[in-house]
């Protein structure tokens, strides 16, 4: 294809789920771009879309299905977009995919973004070559899952004027029970520490002043090389982020209550620069879920650690995964986690129920709390969560 028609060929991506998923698609965005690609707005007017998807629960995966279908089934005079099923569900499903929907032309895991501008290429190339209108047959399924190459995070491609999602690690060894994520997504992979400080320089450079870390469980981020001689662990790489010169205000999620230590609380207290807010996912309030969800912490040690978050990092805020309906959770257990959520007082609190979700542990385990309950138990922490968001945030202003 000349490059004339590459630059006509607008391309318009969309992002499902977590912070993570909005980055890669402006990873996703800025490769596009370098390879010569125009963005669009407007899905519409797109020649190809793309979507970044997210498989932690059914829900989240059904949306996706439905607007694959939707845009299957427009009418465009004849001109079909390429449709290119990205992230989690790409690896969830895999080849599949084009059986359960045979409007998608490709398909890609987390860990191989870096080909999607040579397969959109290739398909470009092989439609024209079968005349006009194309062929729709050639399905592209691609992952190795190998490491993500380091340059695509220096395409300097952010869709924020002032503010910029940086990866700092990609994928999770924790294993929770219910969760998906590390088989889609892979065993942790920690960026280089220079990698990272060397990115947040170019965006600043570029006059982007906030950032957030990500990484699905930021606290155990270690470099895999020391840097000028000393190992560099979270606390470290944060500290050295926030000194970055014209940098205003560093965040970051998300925080396992496992692997987050008193130092981090202390480091955010004492550096005017880190933001002062902190993700800490509690997910039950019960005992014997927490450890059948195997999160290597229990209520006490968590309700210990927020204590401690609020003493240090005073006026510091708080948010919080909760699932409720897990495999087993019976009433007393539910009582404690809508106990604790009472106690603690988040800021902020994100309420989900339980979906089986393929591959885990939890998915062997009878889903035994009736629909009908886990639609009441979520009402019921939400409604209860929801006022005392408005209560603190009245208590903040
Ligand atoms: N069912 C419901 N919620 C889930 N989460 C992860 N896996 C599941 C699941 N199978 C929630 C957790 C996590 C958040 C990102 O999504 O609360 O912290
Ligand atoms: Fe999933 Fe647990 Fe890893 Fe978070 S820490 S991504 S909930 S396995």
């Amino acid at each position: 294809m000349k490059d004339k028609t590459v630059a006509k060929t607008k391309v318009f991506l969309k992002s499902f789920g977590c912070q993570m998923n909005v980055r890669d698609a402006e990873v996703i965005a800025g490769l596009m771009k370098k390879a010569g690609y125009s963005l669009t707005d407007d899905e519409a007017k797109a020649d190809v879309v793309i979507f970044v998807t997210c498989s932690v629960r059914q829900h989240a995966e059904d949306k996706v299905w439905s607007e694959i279908g939707r845009i299957a089934k427009q009418n465009r005079a004849g001109t079909v977009p390429i449709i290119g099923l990205v992230g989690c569900m790409a690896q969830n499903y895999q080849q599949q995919v084009f059986e359960r929907s045979p409007a998608v032309d490709f398909c890609v895991g987390p860990a191989d973004i870096a080909q999607i501008p040579d397969i959109v290429t290739k398909i470009f190339a092989h439609r024209k070559s079968a005349g006009r209108g194309g062929l729709l047959d050639m399905k592209i399924w691609e992952t190795d899952g190998s490491v993500r190459p380091e340059e695509i995070y220096h395409t300097g491609f952010y869709e924020e004027k002032d503010h910029a999602y940086v990866v700092i690690s990609e994928g999770c060894s924790n294993f929770c029970t219910y969760c998906i994520v590390p088989f889609v997504r892979g065993p942790v992979r920690h960026r280089h520490a220079e990698d990272i400080l060397l990115e947040v320089k170019e965006a600043v450079a570029g006059g982007i002043t906030r950032f957030t870390l990500l990484g699905q469980n930021v606290s155990s981020y270690h470099s895999p090389e020391p840097m000028k001689g000393k190992p560099v662990d979270f606390v470290d790489l944060l500290m050295a982020v926030s000194n970055i010169s014209g940098l205003k205000e560093v965040g970051f999620i998300t925080s396992h209550p496992r692997d987050t230590t008193v130092r981090l609380f202390e480091a955010m207290a004492s550096c005017d620069t880190v933001k002062k807010y902190l993700h800490l996912p509690v997910q039950s309030g019960s005992d014997r879920i927490l450890a059948a969800m195997n999160r290597g912490y229990t209520r006490a040690g968590y309700v210990h650690l927020a204590k401690e978050y609020r003493r240090i990092v005073k006026g510091g805020l708080l948010s919080t995964d909760i699932i409720v309906g897990f495999p087993g959770e019976a009433d007393d257990d539910f009582q404690a986690t809508h106990d604790l959520v009472r106690d603690i007082g988040f800021d902020t609190g994100y309420i989900f129920k339980y979906s089986p979700r393929p591959n885990t542990k939890a998915c062997m385990l009878a889903d035994d709390v009736a629909q009908g309950e886990k639609v009441r138990r979520h009402k019921v922490i939400l409604d209860l969560q929801k006022s005392i968001s408005k209560s603190r945030k009245r208590s903040v202003a």
